[in-house]
């Protein structure tokens, strides 16, 4: 009896049924009233009392077994059945989310298209500089608070000779470019860059910034600001002009913040241009005799300009973004409004 039951258990445990009808086979054959099992209770009659204990322990279990493996069967055909019979070929099928770009690749993109269409090359440069790039070869002097901790991430310590950091600007690819260009150079350096700085709804310490440099023999500062005028004409529309203010950065001379007019309010004052009807959107000048001399390029024939902007900003004036944050958090609701524009 005891090899039977032994026998029994093994073939429950490699019981495999497919369809329903075998399941109901195995079942009879196994618990029907002429099955195995109930045969093996009517034999329990003839056991000697004493083993009557371990048999019929040894037999519940069996007919448990079975039963648990039946049902499980069972519930297995059960649920491919269901799942057959509620999928319809023939329906339409559903339509999968579709992602987009991300609003500031957009106006990334935008930016370096127009410059390309100008006939500028594009060019990056590492994320993690050397202090060389950064600064001191765009005439940064060595007390500029830019050099600071509070403003700088270092990654090695800040006293040492040249050391390297998170690059703040996308200005030092412009350094890179004149190292290994040939003259004339005429490109645009679009890039990551990182500042120490709490973030808030008009500050972040990650954001994109998107660099301009021309070289070439004669360049003026009239040619700086047609070719400005004409990239704010493509970016916010044929009826844009621009206004430059004096203004101071190290690696230019002379230097100068350009706004574009509000194309909001069409320069009558609203609350994007604070009322002034005027937006600034980058930085520019006359790349100073320094600079070029550092990076190997004679100044006294060559000159050129140079001018930097942040993609966020020129992203939140053309879509009228009002917390800087929103490009970072990846809310689908604030992505979803961009879709249409891949
Ligand atoms: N590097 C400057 C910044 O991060 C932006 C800038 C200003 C770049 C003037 C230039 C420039 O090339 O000429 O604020």
């Amino acid at each position: 009896m005891k090899e039977r039951i032994e026998a029994i258990l093994k073939e429950i445990e490699e019981l495999k049924c497919k369809k329903e009808q075998e399941i109901e086979e195995a079942r009879v054959r196994l618990l029907g009233k002429k099955g195995e099992i109930t045969r093996l209770f009517e034999d329990f009659r003839t056991v000697a009392p004493e083993q009557k204990r371990e048999f019929g322990q040894k037999l519940n279990a069996l007919k448990n077994a079975a039963a648990a493996k039946i049902e499980e069967l069972r519930n297995a055909v059960g649920e491919q059945g269901a799942a057959a019979a509620a999928f319809d070929v023939t329906k339409p099928g559903d339509s999968l989310p579709l992602g987009s770009r991300h609003p500031v690749s957009i106006a990334r993109e935008e930016i370096v298209e127009i410059f390309r269409k100008f006939g500028y090359d594009v060019a990056e440069g590492p994320e993690v500089e050397d202090d060389w790039h950064v600064f001191e070869a765009l005439n940064f002097p060595p007390e500029h608070p830019a050099r600071e901790m509070q403003d700088t991430f270092f990654v090695t310590d800040n006293e040492q000779k040249n050391p390297i950091l998170l690059r703040t600007h996308t200005s030092c690819v412009q350094v890179r470019c004149m190292e290994t260009m040939k003259l004339p150079i005429r490109v645009v350096c679009p890039g990551r860059v990182f500042r120490n700085e709490a973030i808030s709804a008009r500050a972040h310490c990650i954001f994109h910034q998107v660099e301009g440099l021309y070289i070439d023999e004669n360049v003026t500062f009239a040619d700086m600001k047609q070719a400005i005028l004409l990239f704010a004409r493509e970016m916010f529309g044929p009826e844009t002009s621009i206004r430059m203010r004096p203004s101071y950065f190290p690696f230019t001379e002379p230097s100068a913040e350009v706004d574009v007019s509000c194309n909001i309010c069409h320069g009558k004052g609203c609350n994007i241009c604070k009322g002034t009807g005027w937006l600034e959107i980058l930085g520019c000048g006359m790349v100073d005799p320094n600079v070029l001399e550092a990076s190997g390029i004679d100044s006294r024939k060559y000159s050129g300009f140079a001018f930097g902007m942040g993609v966020e900003r020129i992203a939140m004036l053309k879509w009228q973004v009002k917390d800087l944050r929103n490009y970072f958090e990846n809310d689908l609701r604030f992505l979803k409004e961009f879709e249409t524009s891949i």
